[in-house]
């Protein structure tokens, strides 16, 4: 079968950007392939955070996948920095790795900005330990939003030099997992900026601790421009903030956006609105409600994530001990 990795960032709190384009879509894969969802702890202290908020934001996001229906039984739930082969293969990683793909890394451009000297080494990085994480598994299916893209396709590069240099078929090629209609969702004030965890103001983003009270007003005070939906998604098209909108509607309710379009044709926002935030409050606030009780209970959390690791290391360990023994570094097995 088949094997699925893909991971979150604990930066901050969960967005309904990453639970539509990224956990929505994990669990939907549960059961046909062998999944596996990591924590990416790692990749998060790319950039500063505080010590006690990064314990919590990994709890939080494993209760985020535990409570959208991920199930350890199923998958394979873990935090990145539990299985130490992540960061040795990462280090291999960098040495196959170009300085020159990095440096083509849109994400890597826009977080460091003019500041490119100030940031740390590993914000720069950072794909090649990517690349770790789903290679270490022998993953080929990598869900992930539009904006993880370049990085899956970098990681496929890395693989195929890796191959190449050391005369081998070890790795194999891994490919991105784009789809549905929520794979770039956009921010709520500007629809042509991504929804992100850090964007600067709360009413552009749904927060997946948000309560009913907040996403209701979060949708209704959305930006949106004075005209009626058109009849098909084509009608949209100049206009990125009902676009959006109408998509978000689509994938909460496991629709196709053609769908959604055909049957509020003709409605203004003063319906579509308010149709829009109810349908919002009863798929996201049955998840906020368990994300809360799950996290009064860390402990709880905390031993699904160490059985995870278990279960991870026993798929990483001979990978990576296989990938020393090919590169020629002594590994006493
Ligand atoms: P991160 O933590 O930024 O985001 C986690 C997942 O959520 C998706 N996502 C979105 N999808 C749709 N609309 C949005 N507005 C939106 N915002 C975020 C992301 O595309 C991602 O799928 N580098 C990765 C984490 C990572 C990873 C991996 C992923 C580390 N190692 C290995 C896959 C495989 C990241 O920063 O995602």
């Amino acid at each position: 079968t088949p094997r699925v990795f893909s991971g979150i960032k604990p930066s901050g709190g969960l967005t309904m950007g990453n639970y539509l384009g990224a956990i929505k879509r994990f669990v939907g894969m549960q059961g046909d392939m062998q999944t596996i969802y990591c924590v990416v702890d790692m990749h998060a202290i790319t950039v500063w955070q505080d010590p006690a908020e990064l314990a919590k934001a990994t709890r939080e996001v494993a209760a985020g996948y535990l409570a959208s229906g991920l199930d350890p039984a199923q998958s394979i739930l873990f935090n990145q920095s539990a299985v130490a082969a992540h960061a040795e293969l990462g280090w291999i990683f960098n040495c196959v790795a170009r300085v020159g793909w990095m440096n083509r890394m849109t994400q890597f451009k826009d977080k460091a900005g003019a500041n490119a000297e100030k940031v740390s080494l590993g914000l720069y990085a950072y794909p090649a330990l990517m690349a770790a994480d789903i290679l270490l598994y022998h993953a080929t299916h990598v869900p992930v939003g539009e904006d993880q893209k370049q990085h899956v396709e970098l990681t496929r590069d890395i693989g195929k030099k890796f191959n190449h240099d050391f005369k081998t078929d070890f790795f194999p090629e891994t490919i991105p997992v784009i789809d549905g209609p929520a794979t770039r969702v956009m921010n709520l004030r500007d629809g042509t900026k991504k929804m992100s965890k850090s964007g600067e103001s709360d009413m552009e983003r749904i927060n997946m601790t948000d309560d009913a009270d907040q996403i209701a007003k979060k949708f209704k005070k959305a930006r949106t421009d004075p005209d009626a939906l058109p009849d098909t998604m084509e009608g949209l098209k100049d206009r990125p903030e009902a676009k959006n909108l109408v998509e978000i509607y689509a994938a909460l309710d496991d629709r196709s956006p053609d769908d959604v379009i055909a049957e509020y044709a003709g409605a203004g926002w003063g319906k579509f609105k308010p149709a829009l935030a109810d349908l919002a409050v009863a798929k996201l606030s049955p998840i906020s409600t368990e994300m809360a009780r799950l996290m009064d209970d860390p402990a709880e959390i905390d031993r699904i994530l160490a059985n995870g690791a278990v279960k991870a290391r026993e798929i990483a360990e001979p990978i990576l001990q296989q990938t020393y023994d090919i590169v020629g570094l002594l590994r006493p097995a």
